[in-house]
Formats: C-alpha cells, structure tokens, sequence
C-alpha cells in the first residue's frame, strides 16, 4: 500500500519487528527513509537492503530515544529536515509487575513509550502544520484500551498514546496533517523476547504477521482514522473490552494471568 505522502518517512525502531516492516513497506512505496534505532551495524545494513533494493534514500541515525540525547538528535532532524510521515514506533515492555519494578525501570518504559512520542510529535507537528500537510503514525497497542495484565504499567503507558493521538489528530485534520494510533495485537516480532516475556501459552490465533498490521495501518491512514485496530478479531476484542463492565475484565484477567503462568501482581 502506498503512502498517501510521497516525500521522506521518518521511523524510530526501524531495525526489527513493526518499525523494519514499515520502512520495506513505505521504501517498496518509493518513499525515502530517515532509520532510527540504537543499534548503527543493525540500521546500516537494513539502509544498505532497502537502498539496494529500490530506488530510495535511506539514512541512519543512532539514538537511543530513553535519553535526553538520543531525543534531541531525532528532534533536530524532524525541525531541520522535511518529514512529511513520522512512525513513533519504538516502545518497550517490562517483564515485571509494578509491585517488583524499580522506579529506574518504569521511567525508561514512560520515556520511551510516551515521553518520546510526546517530543518527537512536538518536534514534526509544526512544520507540518506549516505546509498544511503530513502524517504520524503513532505505535500504541490493544491493551491500552483497558488494564487486563495484573501489575503491568505498558497498558497505562499505550492508553496515553491512543488517547494522545486521537486528541491531535481530531485538531490538526482539519489543518491536512493526519495523526493515528496503531493499536495491533499480539504481532510476532522480537518484542516479547526483548522483554523476556514467555509466549509459549498464547494460542496461535492471537498472533497476528508484522506485514498485515503495517498494510492495515497505512490503509486507515489514507482513509484518515484516528485510531487503526488492525484485524477482525482484535475489533472485536476491542468492542468486547469496551463493553465489558470492570469489575468483570478485572476477573478476568486475573484467571487469565494465572492460566498462562503468571502471579497476579507478580510479573506481566
Ligand atoms: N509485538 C507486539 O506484539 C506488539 C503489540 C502491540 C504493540 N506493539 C508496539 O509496537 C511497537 C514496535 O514493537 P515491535 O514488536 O516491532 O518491537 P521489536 O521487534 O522489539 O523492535 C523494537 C525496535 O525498537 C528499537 N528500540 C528499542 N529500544 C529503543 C530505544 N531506547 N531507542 C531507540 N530505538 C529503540 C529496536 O532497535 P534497537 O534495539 O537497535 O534500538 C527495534 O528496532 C512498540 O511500540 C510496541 O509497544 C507491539
């Protein structure tokens, strides 16, 4: 699916899971590429793949987006360069219920998760507000629209970045910049080992491919939603979340948690 945008893309955590299948996606478009991710022999050799594969620019940029460094490069590159797409797709899960966390840990999932979508937004919006045109695709999840994982603080942190999303983009559409929360499912990727999070129990059909959640995502962008749930059954998961009264998605999830191994407010 082609970008609604022709121009540069620029995507945070380009190197493995969602953010790579978005930049083969957007560089098969013919859509040029600023790749950010901490590791720079990782981004190189998926700039050196997508340049030598279509007829596309592809840059690099070394940044760890948890520091205050790693920030303002990104930023400075979003003020000083034309983007005419942002995909702030990085983000991070802690295998750790809130209960055994230390602060330290939480604030590195709040910086990347959140504080960085908040930055590298403020840092794109205004240029695009300028020119009257451009789109961010903000990378959130299913579980941000209810807390069903016993202890776990990522469900609070990806509601921020839904809601976020929802409420710049229903201000900055009628300006022709398009803002989206992408909230996929189980997506396989290296996201639960990273985390060290166990996905032995999840059954098959929880699962969804990289490739189909980015095709859906860029089709709802060009159809200017707010919020992208990439296939039927997560909707539907969706709609059951949001009608399920509380106390029932509380028992829930505490019966599910057991079920897959996990001490309710002992791990994720
Ligand atoms: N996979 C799922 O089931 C799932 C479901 C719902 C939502 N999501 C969301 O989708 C997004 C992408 O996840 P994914 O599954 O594709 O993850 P992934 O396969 O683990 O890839 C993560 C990417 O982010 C980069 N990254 C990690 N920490 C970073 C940091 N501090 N600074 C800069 N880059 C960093 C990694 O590269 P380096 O290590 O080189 O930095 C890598 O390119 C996340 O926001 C996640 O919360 C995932």
């Amino acid at each position: 699916m082609a970008p609604s945008n022709p121009g540069t893309a620029l995507i945070t955590g380009a190197t493995a899971g969602i953010g790579a299948t978005f930049a083969h996606h957007l560089a098969r478009a013919g859509q040029d590429l600023v790749l950010v991710a901490r590791d720079g022999e990782r981004l190189d050799a998926v700039a050196a793949e997508l340049t030598g594969r279509h007829s596309i620019k592809a840059t690099t940029l070394v940044a760890d987006l948890t520091t205050d460094e790693g920030l303002a490069a990104v930023e400075r590159v979003l003020r000083e360069q034309r983007i005419d797409l942002l995909v702030n797709n990085a983000g991070l899960s802690l295998n750790k219920s809130f209960l055994r966390s230390t602060l330290e840990e939480e604030m590195q999932l709040m910086r990347l998760n959140v504080l960085a979508v908040l930055h590298l937004t403020d840092a794109a919006l205004p240029a695009m507000l300028a020119r009257g045109s451009g789109e961010i695709i903000n990378v959130s999840s299913v579980s941000g629209f209810a807390a069903t994982m016993p202890g776990s603080t990522y469900p609070a942190s990806k509601a921020w970045v839904t809601s976020f999303s929802e409420a710049v983009g229903m201000a900055s559409r009628s300006r022709g910049v398009r803002v989206m929360a992408l909230c996929p499912g189980f997506t396989r990727t290296e996201f639960h080992q990273r985390a060290g999070i166990s996905t032995g129990k999840m059954p098959d059909f929880l699962w969804l491919q990289a490739d189909d959640v980015v095709e859906a995502a860029l089709r709802d962008l060009r159809k200017g939603k707010l919020v992208s749930v990439p296939s039927v059954r997560y909707k539907v998961a969706v709609t059951a979340l949001k009608l399920t009264p509380r106390s029932l998605l509380h028992r829930f999830s505490a019966r599910g948690a057991s079920r897959l191994g996990r001490t309710v407010g002992d791990s994720q």
